[in-house]
């Protein structure tokens, strides 16, 4: 129709009668029924995706099926930016279960929690009370509160925690740790629905059925190490605590 126009020498896109484009539109008369037929408005379906992965994370039997269950979760939008899946490392048999905040780039990179330079300082921590991931008569079992690298190492979102969070406390429970040691207030916020780990730390708690111990993220140590005293006194409560 336009080539047309065209052809026949319009220049310009002009109407025969001007528009005044502020009137208000001619309201429609209401029908006085509404028709028979009208469609019925749809509400969009609002999903809880944390109640979504409590069913998945409660159907896992084993630390392979909650690992596979977790892997399989779409839900989260931190898994479409991050390379790998950051489960768990350590001995799942060991007394004391680390729980971290979220995989840095290292972590993402090799798929396994504290691998980077705070978990250099993680592991000496230990060492410094005879217990690692790879030890034969005292080891730790290590995790995080998220599973995937927040983009640009960011703060993790509250509404990404509470949706990931069902699959930290089954995590727990298969574990299940004589004792559970929180690095940092995130981890503190999701497990204990507390913050302020200057407050916090070396005092023992409960969550979940456990004894729960807040320390400093080692993270926080790297750029505080005048603080690595009171988190060698939290290391020596542990120490004290696994000893009886
Ligand atoms: N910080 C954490 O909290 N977890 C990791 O796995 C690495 C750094």
């Amino acid at each position: 129709m336009l080539e047309w126009q065209i052809d026949l020498g319009a220049t310009e896109a002009i109407g025969e009668v001007p528009v005044n484009r502020y009137e208000e539109p001619a309201q429609k008369p209401k029908p006085k029924t509404p028709a028979p037929e009208a469609p019925v408005a749809m509400q969009p379906l609002q999903v809880d995706f944390s109640q979504v992965a409590r069913a998945a994370a409660g159907a896992a039997q084993d630390l392979d099926a909650l690992q596979a269950a977790m892997a399989g979760f779409e839900h989260c939008e931190l898994k479409k930016g991050a390379r790998n899946l950051v489960f768990a490392d350590g001995n799942p048999e060991a007394r004391v279960m680390i729980v971290g905040e979220a995989p840095g780039v290292e972590e993402d990179r090799q798929g396994k929690p504290f691998v980077g330079a705070a978990g250099q300082l993680l592991d000496a921590m230990f060492a410094a009370i005879d217990h690692g991931r790879d030890h034969a008569d005292n080891p730790v079992y290590i995790t995080n509160i998220l599973p995937w690298r927040p983009p640009q190492n960011r703060d993790p979102k509250p509404d990404e925690i509470a949706m990931m969070l069902p699959f930290v406390e089954r995590h727990i429970e298969l574990v299940n740790p004589e004792v559970l040691v929180l690095m940092g207030n995130i981890s503190c916020s999701a497990i204990l629905g507390q913050k302020g780990i200057t407050k916090l730390r070396g005092n023992w708690m409960e969550a979940l059925g456990k004894p729960v111990l807040p320390m400093f993220h080692p993270a926080y140590l790297l750029r505080m190490p005048s603080a690595k005293r009171e988190a060698w006194a939290d290391l020596l409560s542990l120490q004290a605590r696994l000893r009886g």
